[in-house]
Protein backbone atom coordinates (compact mmCIF):
# COMPACT_ATOMS: atom_id res chain seq x y z
CA UNK A 1 0.00 0.00 0.00
CA UNK A 2 1.15 3.20 -0.95
CA UNK A 3 2.48 5.57 1.99
CA UNK A 4 0.47 8.61 2.54
CA UNK A 5 1.08 12.07 4.78
CA UNK A 6 -2.29 12.76 6.77
CA UNK A 7 -2.06 16.33 6.62
CA UNK A 8 -4.90 16.93 8.63
CA UNK A 9 -3.76 14.60 11.72
CA UNK A 10 -0.50 16.79 11.11
CA UNK A 11 -3.00 19.83 11.02
CA UNK A 12 -4.79 19.01 13.91
CA UNK A 13 -1.37 18.19 15.76
CA UNK A 14 -0.26 22.05 14.94
CA UNK A 15 -3.04 23.65 16.07
CA UNK A 16 -2.34 22.48 19.12
CA UNK A 17 1.63 22.39 18.81
CA UNK A 18 1.37 26.11 18.60
CA UNK A 19 0.18 27.60 21.01
CA UNK A 20 1.77 24.99 23.41
CA UNK A 21 5.13 26.06 21.97
CA UNK A 22 4.08 29.97 22.46
CA UNK A 23 3.47 28.83 26.89
CA UNK A 24 6.66 26.63 26.76
CA UNK A 25 8.91 29.65 25.18
CA UNK A 26 7.20 32.14 27.73
CA UNK A 27 7.75 29.71 30.60
CA UNK A 28 11.46 29.69 28.99
CA UNK A 29 11.44 33.77 28.73
CA UNK A 30 10.80 33.75 32.76
CA UNK A 31 13.06 31.42 33.63
CA UNK A 32 15.95 31.06 32.07
CA UNK A 33 16.61 33.62 29.43
CA UNK A 34 14.20 36.66 28.53
CA UNK A 35 15.69 36.13 24.84
CA UNK A 36 13.24 33.30 24.95
CA UNK A 37 10.40 35.80 24.68
CA UNK A 38 11.26 36.86 20.90
CA UNK A 39 10.36 32.82 20.23
CA UNK A 40 7.03 33.59 22.27
CA UNK A 41 5.82 36.54 20.71
CA UNK A 42 6.54 34.82 17.26
CA UNK A 43 4.93 31.46 18.02
CA UNK A 44 1.81 34.21 19.56
CA UNK A 45 1.34 35.66 16.15
CA UNK A 46 1.24 32.27 14.11
CA UNK A 47 -1.65 31.23 17.41
CA UNK A 48 -3.35 34.13 16.39
CA UNK A 49 -3.25 33.86 12.45
CA UNK A 50 -4.00 29.89 12.76
CA UNK A 51 -7.53 30.68 14.83
CA UNK A 52 -8.12 33.35 12.11
CA UNK A 53 -7.89 30.70 9.19
CA UNK A 54 -9.67 28.11 11.49
CA UNK A 55 -12.55 29.80 12.97
CA UNK A 56 -13.12 33.36 11.47
CA UNK A 57 -11.96 33.78 7.38
CA UNK A 58 -15.03 31.61 5.37
CA UNK A 59 -13.05 32.49 2.11
CA UNK A 60 -10.97 29.09 1.82
CA UNK A 61 -12.07 25.49 2.47
CA UNK A 62 -8.08 24.42 2.87
CA UNK A 63 -7.50 27.33 5.82
CA UNK A 64 -10.45 26.61 7.41
CA UNK A 65 -9.80 22.86 7.65
CA UNK A 66 -5.94 22.87 7.86
CA UNK A 67 -5.67 26.24 9.55
CA UNK A 68 -2.06 27.58 8.59
CA UNK A 69 -0.58 24.47 7.30
CA UNK A 70 -3.15 24.98 4.51
CA UNK A 71 -1.06 27.98 3.95
CA UNK A 72 1.77 26.13 2.30
CA UNK A 73 -0.55 24.80 -0.80
CA UNK A 74 -0.92 28.23 -2.07
CA UNK A 75 2.40 29.08 -1.69
CA UNK A 76 3.81 26.09 -3.61
CA UNK A 77 0.84 26.60 -6.06
CA UNK A 78 1.86 30.37 -6.64
CA UNK A 79 5.64 29.22 -7.53
CA UNK A 80 4.57 26.31 -9.07
CA UNK A 81 4.92 27.67 -12.54
CA UNK A 82 8.57 28.71 -11.80
CA UNK A 83 9.17 25.16 -10.48
CA UNK A 84 7.95 23.58 -13.40
CA UNK A 85 9.58 25.82 -15.53
CA UNK A 86 13.03 25.65 -13.94
CA UNK A 87 12.99 22.36 -13.14
CA UNK A 88 10.85 19.94 -13.85
CA UNK A 89 9.04 20.13 -17.50
CA UNK A 90 10.69 18.72 -20.53
CA UNK A 91 12.36 20.39 -23.44
CA UNK A 92 9.28 19.66 -25.69
CA UNK A 93 6.55 20.25 -22.69
CA UNK A 94 6.05 23.59 -22.49
CA UNK A 95 3.61 26.27 -23.94
CA UNK A 96 2.63 28.23 -25.89
CA UNK A 97 6.64 27.58 -26.41
CA UNK A 98 8.68 24.77 -25.22
CA UNK A 99 12.51 25.35 -24.44
CA UNK A 100 13.79 24.08 -27.64
CA UNK A 101 12.03 26.62 -29.83
CA UNK A 102 12.20 29.21 -27.27
CA UNK A 103 16.07 28.40 -27.40
CA UNK A 104 16.99 28.58 -30.95
CA UNK A 105 15.61 32.19 -30.54
CA UNK A 106 17.65 32.84 -27.76
CA UNK A 107 21.00 31.51 -29.93
CA UNK A 108 19.79 33.27 -33.19
CA UNK A 109 18.60 36.89 -31.48
CA UNK A 110 22.47 36.23 -29.50
CA UNK A 111 24.08 35.37 -33.13
CA UNK A 112 24.82 31.75 -31.88
CA UNK A 113 24.78 29.43 -34.49
CA UNK A 114 21.66 26.98 -33.76
CA UNK A 115 23.08 23.88 -35.06
CA UNK A 116 22.79 21.43 -33.26
CA UNK A 117 23.96 17.36 -32.26
CA UNK A 118 22.76 13.80 -32.31
CA UNK A 119 19.26 14.36 -33.49
CA UNK A 120 15.86 15.73 -33.39
CA UNK A 121 13.78 16.39 -30.43
CA UNK A 122 11.09 16.34 -32.23
CA UNK A 123 8.93 12.83 -33.46
CA UNK A 124 9.15 11.37 -35.97
CA UNK A 125 6.23 9.78 -36.25
CA UNK A 126 4.40 10.86 -39.17
CA UNK A 127 2.53 13.86 -37.56
CA UNK A 128 4.23 16.52 -38.76
CA UNK A 129 4.51 18.21 -41.88
CA UNK A 130 8.04 18.85 -43.17
CA UNK A 131 9.14 20.49 -46.39
CA UNK A 132 10.73 18.21 -49.11
CA UNK A 133 13.71 19.33 -50.50
CA UNK A 134 14.59 18.84 -53.97
CA UNK A 135 17.79 16.27 -55.10
CA UNK A 136 18.65 19.15 -57.23
CA UNK A 137 19.42 22.02 -54.72
CA UNK A 138 20.35 25.72 -56.44
CA UNK A 139 23.21 27.89 -55.27
CA UNK A 140 22.44 31.05 -53.53
CA UNK A 141 23.33 33.53 -56.38
CA UNK A 142 20.83 31.98 -58.79
CA UNK A 143 18.24 32.57 -56.04
CA UNK A 144 16.29 35.66 -56.73
CA UNK A 145 16.27 38.59 -53.88
CA UNK A 146 13.27 38.46 -51.95
CA UNK A 147 11.28 41.47 -52.82
CA UNK A 148 7.47 42.10 -52.05
CA UNK A 149 5.84 45.15 -53.47
CA UNK A 150 2.23 46.49 -51.94
CA UNK A 151 -0.28 48.52 -53.26
CA UNK A 152 0.80 47.75 -56.80
CA UNK A 153 -1.99 46.29 -57.60
CA UNK A 154 -4.25 49.16 -57.41
CA UNK A 155 -1.43 50.89 -59.16
CA UNK A 156 -0.40 53.23 -56.02
CA UNK A 157 2.18 55.56 -56.04
CA UNK A 158 3.31 55.10 -52.74
CA UNK A 159 3.81 51.49 -52.99
CA UNK A 160 5.38 50.41 -50.18
CA UNK A 161 8.38 47.15 -51.00
CA UNK A 162 10.09 44.89 -48.41
CA UNK A 163 13.02 42.94 -48.98
CA UNK A 164 12.78 40.37 -46.03
CA UNK A 165 10.02 38.21 -45.46
CA UNK A 166 9.44 39.63 -41.87
CA UNK A 167 7.31 42.05 -40.41
CA UNK A 168 7.05 42.52 -36.19
CA UNK A 169 3.52 42.38 -35.99
CA UNK A 170 1.26 44.47 -34.24
CA UNK A 171 2.20 45.08 -30.34
CA UNK A 172 1.17 48.79 -29.27
CA UNK A 173 2.87 50.89 -26.61
CA UNK A 174 0.48 49.95 -24.17
CA UNK A 175 0.82 46.19 -24.17
CA UNK A 176 4.66 46.58 -24.12
CA UNK A 177 6.45 49.25 -22.42
CA UNK A 178 8.63 52.21 -23.97
CA UNK A 179 11.74 50.32 -23.81
CA UNK A 180 10.43 47.27 -25.55
CA UNK A 181 9.05 49.58 -28.29
CA UNK A 182 12.29 51.80 -28.47
CA UNK A 183 14.27 48.54 -29.10
CA UNK A 184 11.76 46.43 -31.53
CA UNK A 185 11.87 49.32 -33.67
CA UNK A 186 15.74 50.57 -33.53
CA UNK A 187 15.64 46.72 -34.39
CA UNK A 188 13.79 46.25 -36.88
CA UNK A 189 15.27 49.84 -38.82
CA UNK A 190 18.49 47.78 -38.04
CA UNK A 191 17.35 44.43 -39.72
CA UNK A 192 15.84 46.32 -42.25
CA UNK A 193 12.29 45.17 -41.69
CA UNK A 194 9.35 47.07 -40.82
CA UNK A 195 7.44 47.18 -37.39
CA UNK A 196 3.25 47.01 -36.90
CA UNK A 197 2.38 49.85 -34.41
CA UNK A 198 -0.34 48.00 -32.80
CA UNK A 199 -3.53 49.66 -32.10
CA UNK A 200 -2.37 52.26 -29.20
CA UNK A 201 -2.70 55.30 -30.67
CA UNK A 202 -0.36 57.96 -31.95
CA UNK A 203 2.88 55.97 -32.09
CA UNK A 204 4.76 58.73 -30.85
CA UNK A 205 8.08 56.71 -28.98
CA UNK A 206 8.03 54.31 -32.83
CA UNK A 207 8.34 57.35 -34.77
CA UNK A 208 11.04 58.67 -32.27
CA UNK A 209 13.19 55.85 -33.44
CA UNK A 210 13.01 56.29 -37.48
CA UNK A 211 11.81 52.82 -38.36
CA UNK A 212 9.19 52.21 -41.27
CA UNK A 213 5.66 51.72 -39.78
CA UNK A 214 2.57 50.27 -40.56
CA UNK A 215 0.35 52.41 -38.30
CA UNK A 216 -2.76 49.75 -36.82
CA UNK A 217 -6.18 51.37 -36.33
CA UNK A 218 -7.69 49.14 -34.08
CA UNK A 219 -11.66 49.24 -33.42
CA UNK A 220 -11.30 51.82 -31.21
CA UNK A 221 -9.41 53.94 -33.46
CA UNK A 222 -6.65 55.54 -30.58
CA UNK A 223 -5.09 58.50 -32.46
CA UNK A 224 -7.57 58.60 -35.13
CA UNK A 225 -11.11 59.33 -33.84
CA UNK A 226 -13.81 61.14 -33.33
CA UNK A 227 -15.84 61.26 -29.80
CA UNK A 228 -18.15 59.16 -31.06
CA UNK A 229 -15.48 56.63 -32.18
CA UNK A 230 -16.10 57.64 -35.93
CA UNK A 231 -13.33 57.79 -37.96
CA UNK A 232 -11.78 61.32 -38.04
CA UNK A 233 -10.44 61.59 -41.88
CA UNK A 234 -8.06 64.48 -40.99
CA UNK A 235 -6.31 63.25 -38.21
CA UNK A 236 -5.74 59.79 -40.71
CA UNK A 237 -4.51 61.92 -43.75
CA UNK A 238 -2.06 63.93 -41.17
CA UNK A 239 -0.89 60.92 -39.37
CA UNK A 240 -0.25 59.02 -43.10
CA UNK A 241 1.79 62.02 -44.30
CA UNK A 242 4.03 61.05 -41.38
CA UNK A 243 7.02 59.65 -43.74
CA UNK A 244 7.56 56.58 -41.45
CA UNK A 245 4.15 55.75 -42.01
CA UNK A 246 4.21 53.37 -44.89
CA UNK A 247 0.63 51.37 -44.63
CA UNK A 248 -2.19 51.60 -43.12
CA UNK A 249 -3.52 48.37 -41.06
CA UNK A 250 -7.23 48.09 -40.38
CA UNK A 251 -7.85 45.62 -37.68
CA UNK A 252 -10.98 43.42 -37.73
CA UNK A 253 -10.18 41.10 -35.47
CA UNK A 254 -7.13 38.97 -33.88
CA UNK A 255 -7.10 35.63 -33.36
CA UNK A 256 -6.22 35.53 -29.92
CA UNK A 257 -9.65 37.14 -29.03
CA UNK A 258 -11.42 36.98 -32.25
CA UNK A 259 -15.06 38.95 -31.89
CA UNK A 260 -13.74 40.96 -29.19
CA UNK A 261 -12.17 44.26 -28.98
CA UNK A 262 -8.52 44.82 -27.47
CA UNK A 263 -8.33 44.82 -24.21
CA UNK A 264 -5.68 46.96 -22.11
CA UNK A 265 -6.12 46.61 -17.66
CA UNK A 266 -5.95 48.97 -15.71
CA UNK A 267 -3.04 48.49 -14.27
CA UNK A 268 -0.97 49.40 -17.35
CA UNK A 269 -2.74 52.39 -18.07
CA UNK A 270 -0.01 55.38 -17.12
CA UNK A 271 -0.36 59.15 -17.42
CA UNK A 272 1.12 59.53 -21.07
CA UNK A 273 -1.25 56.23 -21.86
CA UNK A 274 -4.16 57.43 -21.23
CA UNK A 275 -2.94 61.20 -23.08
CA UNK A 276 -2.24 58.96 -26.43
CA UNK A 277 -5.09 56.96 -26.75
CA UNK A 278 -7.90 59.53 -24.78
CA UNK A 279 -8.96 57.06 -22.25
CA UNK A 280 -9.51 57.50 -18.52
CA UNK A 281 -6.89 56.44 -15.48
CA UNK A 282 -7.74 53.70 -13.16
CA UNK A 283 -10.17 51.48 -15.49
CA UNK A 284 -9.61 48.89 -18.16
CA UNK A 285 -9.76 50.02 -21.50
CA UNK A 286 -11.98 47.28 -23.59
CA UNK A 287 -12.36 48.74 -27.35
CA UNK A 288 -15.11 47.92 -29.10
CA UNK A 289 -15.94 44.15 -30.84
CA UNK A 290 -16.12 46.25 -34.33
CA UNK A 291 -15.47 49.29 -36.27
CA UNK A 292 -18.66 51.37 -35.71
CA UNK A 293 -18.74 52.16 -39.72
CA UNK A 294 -18.43 48.11 -40.66
CA UNK A 295 -21.56 46.16 -39.93
CA UNK A 296 -21.73 44.20 -42.68
CA UNK A 297 -20.16 43.45 -45.36
CA UNK A 298 -21.11 45.87 -47.50
CA UNK A 299 -20.29 48.64 -45.29
CA UNK A 300 -16.93 47.22 -44.28
CA UNK A 301 -15.99 46.86 -47.62
CA UNK A 302 -16.86 50.76 -48.22
CA UNK A 303 -14.98 51.64 -45.26
CA UNK A 304 -11.62 49.96 -46.37
CA UNK A 305 -12.01 52.34 -49.99
CA UNK A 306 -12.67 55.41 -47.98
CA UNK A 307 -9.46 54.50 -45.90
CA UNK A 308 -7.70 53.84 -48.84
CA UNK A 309 -8.67 57.52 -50.10
CA UNK A 310 -7.68 59.55 -47.41
CA UNK A 311 -4.25 57.54 -46.98
CA UNK A 312 -2.75 57.16 -50.26
CA UNK A 313 -0.74 54.40 -49.06
CA UNK A 314 -1.45 51.19 -49.06
CA UNK A 315 -3.79 50.05 -46.62
CA UNK A 316 -4.74 46.34 -45.79
CA UNK A 317 -6.65 44.40 -43.06
CA UNK A 318 -6.21 41.80 -40.37
CA UNK A 319 -8.40 39.16 -39.65
CA UNK A 320 -8.62 36.06 -37.64
CA UNK A 321 -10.96 33.48 -39.65
CA UNK A 322 -14.37 32.07 -38.01
CA UNK A 323 -17.09 31.34 -40.95
CA UNK A 324 -15.18 30.67 -43.86
CA UNK A 325 -18.60 31.39 -45.85
CA UNK A 326 -19.00 35.07 -44.44
CA UNK A 327 -15.01 35.38 -45.88
CA UNK A 328 -16.32 34.20 -49.09
CA UNK A 329 -18.78 36.95 -49.26
CA UNK A 330 -17.16 39.92 -48.03
CA UNK A 331 -14.58 38.44 -51.05
CA UNK A 332 -17.35 38.58 -53.60
CA UNK A 333 -18.57 42.13 -52.15
CA UNK A 334 -14.93 43.29 -52.89
CA UNK A 335 -15.31 41.59 -56.04
CA UNK A 336 -19.33 43.53 -56.57
CA UNK A 337 -17.53 47.31 -55.11
CA UNK A 338 -14.04 46.46 -57.03
CA UNK A 339 -12.20 47.31 -53.62
CA UNK A 340 -9.67 44.58 -52.44
CA UNK A 341 -7.31 45.71 -49.44
CA UNK A 342 -3.63 46.02 -50.50
CA UNK A 343 -2.78 43.22 -47.72
CA UNK A 344 -4.92 41.15 -46.17
CA UNK A 345 -3.43 39.90 -42.45
CA UNK A 346 -4.83 36.62 -41.39
CA UNK A 347 -4.11 35.70 -37.48
CA UNK A 348 -4.29 32.05 -36.68
CA UNK A 349 -6.63 31.60 -33.40
CA UNK A 350 -2.89 30.28 -31.62
CA UNK A 351 -1.33 34.25 -31.34
CA UNK A 352 -0.44 35.98 -28.72
CA UNK A 353 -1.81 38.72 -26.34
CA UNK A 354 -1.39 41.31 -24.01
CA UNK A 355 -4.36 40.47 -22.67
CA UNK A 356 -7.53 38.21 -23.70
CA UNK A 357 -10.58 36.38 -21.42
CA UNK A 358 -9.48 33.24 -21.61
CA UNK A 359 -12.64 31.79 -23.43
CA UNK A 360 -11.73 33.50 -26.13
CA UNK A 361 -7.82 32.57 -26.45
CA UNK A 362 -8.67 29.27 -25.90
CA UNK A 363 -11.79 28.81 -27.94
CA UNK A 364 -12.61 31.14 -30.45
CA UNK A 365 -11.10 30.94 -34.21
CA UNK A 366 -9.51 28.99 -37.12
CA UNK A 367 -5.99 27.86 -36.44
CA UNK A 368 -3.46 29.70 -38.75
CA UNK A 369 -2.86 26.93 -41.16
CA UNK A 370 -6.17 25.30 -42.35
CA UNK A 371 -7.65 29.28 -42.13
CA UNK A 372 -4.54 30.44 -44.65
CA UNK A 373 -5.14 27.63 -46.48
CA UNK A 374 -9.00 28.18 -47.37
CA UNK A 375 -8.04 31.92 -47.69
CA UNK A 376 -5.62 30.93 -50.29
CA UNK A 377 -8.17 29.02 -52.09
CA UNK A 378 -11.08 31.12 -51.69
CA UNK A 379 -9.03 34.02 -53.62
CA UNK A 380 -8.11 31.84 -56.30
CA UNK A 381 -11.54 30.44 -57.09
CA UNK A 382 -13.24 34.22 -56.64
CA UNK A 383 -10.36 34.82 -59.12
CA UNK A 384 -8.82 37.83 -57.03
CA UNK A 385 -5.73 36.11 -55.34
CA UNK A 386 -3.38 38.48 -57.19
CA UNK A 387 -5.45 41.67 -56.01
CA UNK A 388 -3.41 41.41 -52.42
CA UNK A 389 -0.64 40.18 -51.05
CA UNK A 390 -1.15 37.73 -47.85
CA UNK A 391 0.67 37.92 -44.35
CA UNK A 392 0.87 35.30 -41.91
CA UNK A 393 0.42 35.40 -38.40
CA UNK A 394 0.53 32.69 -35.30
CA UNK A 395 3.62 31.33 -33.91
CA UNK A 396 5.84 31.47 -37.17
CA UNK A 397 8.73 31.77 -35.25
CA UNK A 398 11.01 29.21 -36.97
CA UNK A 399 12.36 29.20 -40.31
CA UNK A 400 10.40 26.12 -40.73
CA UNK A 401 6.98 26.82 -39.65
CA UNK A 402 7.75 29.89 -41.67
CA UNK A 403 8.04 28.15 -45.04
CA UNK A 404 5.06 26.00 -44.23
CA UNK A 405 3.02 29.42 -44.29
CA UNK A 406 4.76 30.85 -46.97
CA UNK A 407 3.91 26.95 -48.53
CA UNK A 408 0.09 27.27 -47.64
CA UNK A 409 -0.14 30.86 -49.76
CA UNK A 410 1.40 33.82 -47.12
CA UNK A 411 3.99 36.07 -49.05
CA UNK A 412 5.40 37.29 -45.62
CA UNK A 413 5.48 36.45 -42.37
CA UNK A 414 4.23 38.74 -39.19
CA UNK A 415 5.90 37.44 -35.74
CA UNK A 416 4.79 39.12 -32.47
CA UNK A 417 6.07 36.74 -29.95
CA UNK A 418 9.27 35.60 -31.75
CA UNK A 419 10.46 38.86 -31.89
CA UNK A 420 9.72 39.23 -28.01
CA UNK A 421 11.92 36.01 -27.47
CA UNK A 422 14.33 37.95 -29.22
CA UNK A 423 13.95 40.55 -26.88
CA UNK A 424 14.62 38.23 -23.98
CA UNK A 425 10.74 37.16 -23.04
CA UNK A 426 10.91 34.41 -20.75
CA UNK A 427 7.24 33.12 -21.25
CA UNK A 428 6.28 33.87 -17.71
CA UNK A 429 2.67 34.79 -19.07
CA UNK A 430 2.11 37.90 -17.22
CA UNK A 431 2.02 40.22 -19.83
CA UNK A 432 -1.18 41.89 -18.44
CA UNK A 433 -0.25 42.47 -15.35
CA UNK A 434 2.42 44.61 -15.26
CA UNK A 435 4.64 42.88 -13.41
CA UNK A 436 6.42 41.40 -16.86
CA UNK A 437 9.89 40.31 -14.69
CA UNK A 438 12.13 40.94 -18.19
CA UNK A 439 11.07 44.71 -18.72
CA UNK A 440 8.56 44.18 -21.70
CA UNK A 441 5.46 44.45 -21.34
CA UNK A 442 5.33 46.67 -18.04
CA UNK A 443 5.42 49.99 -17.25
CA UNK A 444 7.11 49.45 -14.34
CA UNK A 445 10.74 51.52 -14.63
CA UNK A 446 12.16 49.13 -11.83
CA UNK A 447 11.68 46.56 -13.97
CA UNK A 448 12.39 48.37 -17.28
CA UNK A 449 15.70 49.28 -16.32
CA UNK A 450 17.17 45.95 -17.29
CA UNK A 451 16.06 46.06 -20.91
CA UNK A 452 18.71 47.78 -22.75
CA UNK A 453 17.70 49.49 -26.01
CA UNK A 454 20.61 49.44 -27.66
CA UNK A 455 21.76 45.63 -26.59
CA UNK A 456 18.25 44.04 -27.48
CA UNK A 457 17.85 45.56 -30.44
CA UNK A 458 20.77 44.38 -31.85
CA UNK A 459 19.09 41.10 -30.94
CA UNK A 460 16.17 41.99 -32.76
CA UNK A 461 18.53 42.42 -35.95
CA UNK A 462 20.72 39.32 -35.29
CA UNK A 463 17.52 37.11 -35.01
CA UNK A 464 16.40 38.73 -38.24
CA UNK A 465 19.85 37.77 -40.17
CA UNK A 466 19.86 34.38 -38.62
CA UNK A 467 16.02 34.02 -39.84
CA UNK A 468 17.19 35.27 -43.48
CA UNK A 469 20.04 32.82 -43.60
CA UNK A 470 18.02 29.68 -42.81
CA UNK A 471 15.33 31.38 -45.59
CA UNK A 472 17.77 31.75 -48.20
CA UNK A 473 18.88 27.73 -47.40
CA UNK A 474 15.75 26.68 -47.15
CA UNK A 475 15.06 27.73 -50.62
CA UNK A 476 18.11 26.73 -51.95
CA UNK A 477 17.76 22.78 -50.51
CA UNK A 478 14.31 22.70 -52.06
CA UNK A 479 15.74 24.05 -55.25
CA UNK A 480 13.58 26.88 -55.54
CA UNK A 481 14.91 30.29 -57.13
CA UNK A 482 12.43 32.79 -56.63
CA UNK A 483 10.50 33.17 -53.30
CA UNK A 484 6.98 33.26 -55.68
CA UNK A 485 7.43 29.65 -56.40
CA UNK A 486 7.20 28.40 -53.04
CA UNK A 487 4.00 26.42 -53.23
CA UNK A 488 2.13 23.37 -51.14
CA UNK A 489 4.27 20.98 -53.77
CA UNK A 490 7.10 21.73 -51.56
CA UNK A 491 5.20 20.09 -48.46
CA UNK A 492 5.34 16.66 -47.07
CA UNK A 493 1.91 16.27 -45.04
CA UNK A 494 1.40 12.97 -43.95
CA UNK A 495 -2.01 11.51 -43.81
CA UNK A 496 -2.65 11.35 -40.67
CA UNK A 497 -2.04 14.47 -38.72
CA UNK A 498 -4.38 17.10 -37.35
CA UNK A 499 -3.68 19.51 -39.74
CA UNK A 500 -3.34 17.23 -42.99
CA UNK A 501 -6.96 16.01 -41.70
CA UNK A 502 -8.09 19.67 -41.98
CA UNK A 503 -6.43 20.66 -44.84
CA UNK A 504 -7.40 17.42 -46.87
CA UNK A 505 -10.95 17.91 -45.61
CA UNK A 506 -11.03 21.47 -46.92
CA UNK A 507 -9.17 20.41 -50.18
CA UNK A 508 -12.09 17.87 -50.35
CA UNK A 509 -15.07 20.61 -49.56
CA UNK A 510 -14.94 22.67 -52.42
CA UNK A 511 -17.30 25.14 -50.96
CA UNK A 512 -15.73 26.64 -48.20
C1 LIG B 1 1.97 41.58 -26.06
C2 LIG B 1 1.14 41.50 -27.31
C3 LIG B 1 0.42 42.62 -27.75
C4 LIG B 1 -0.35 42.54 -28.90
N1 LIG B 1 -1.01 43.67 -29.33
C5 LIG B 1 -1.74 43.60 -30.48
C6 LIG B 1 -2.38 44.77 -31.00
O1 LIG B 1 -2.28 45.87 -30.47
N2 LIG B 1 -3.10 44.62 -32.14
C7 LIG B 1 -3.21 43.42 -32.80
O2 LIG B 1 -3.87 43.34 -33.84
N3 LIG B 1 -2.57 42.33 -32.34
C8 LIG B 1 -1.85 42.38 -31.21
N4 LIG B 1 -1.18 41.28 -30.79
C9 LIG B 1 -1.23 40.05 -31.62
C10 LIG B 1 -0.02 39.94 -32.55
O3 LIG B 1 0.10 41.07 -33.37
C11 LIG B 1 -0.08 38.69 -33.44
O4 LIG B 1 -1.17 38.82 -34.32
C12 LIG B 1 -0.25 37.40 -32.68
O5 LIG B 1 0.44 37.41 -31.47
C13 LIG B 1 0.28 36.22 -33.50
O6 LIG B 1 1.64 36.30 -33.71
P1 LIG B 1 2.72 35.49 -32.82
O7 LIG B 1 2.20 34.11 -32.70
O8 LIG B 1 3.98 35.62 -33.62
O9 LIG B 1 2.79 36.16 -31.51
C14 LIG B 1 -0.41 41.32 -29.64
C15 LIG B 1 0.32 40.22 -29.20
C16 LIG B 1 1.09 40.29 -28.06
C17 LIG B 1 1.86 39.08 -27.63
Amino acid sequence: MAASINLHKISRFANLAIPSMAVLFFLGGHFVSFYFHFLTVTFLLLTVVNLFYLYIQKKHTILRNFGILGQARYILESIGPEMRQYLFANDTEERPFNRIERSEIYRKAKGIDSASSFGSQLDFDNSEIKVRHSMYPVDRENIKDFALTFGEERGLENTYTINKPYIISAMSYGALGKNAVQALTRGARMAGIPINTGEGGTPKYHMDEGGELIFQMGTAKFGVRNDDGSLNDEKLRKLCAEPSIKMIEIKLSQGAKPGKGGLLPKEKITQEISDLRGVPLGQDVVSPAHHIECMCKQSTVAFIKRVQDVCMIPVGVKICIGKTSEFRDMVREMKAQNVFPDFLAIDGAEGGTGAAPKAFMDGYGMPLMPALFSANKILTEEGVRGRMKIIAAGKLINSSKQFIALALGADAIYSARGFMLSLGCIQAMLCGNNTCPVGITTHDPSLQKGLIVEEKAKRIANYVKGLEHDFYEMLAASGIKDAKDINMDQLYIPDDTALADQINALLKNANL
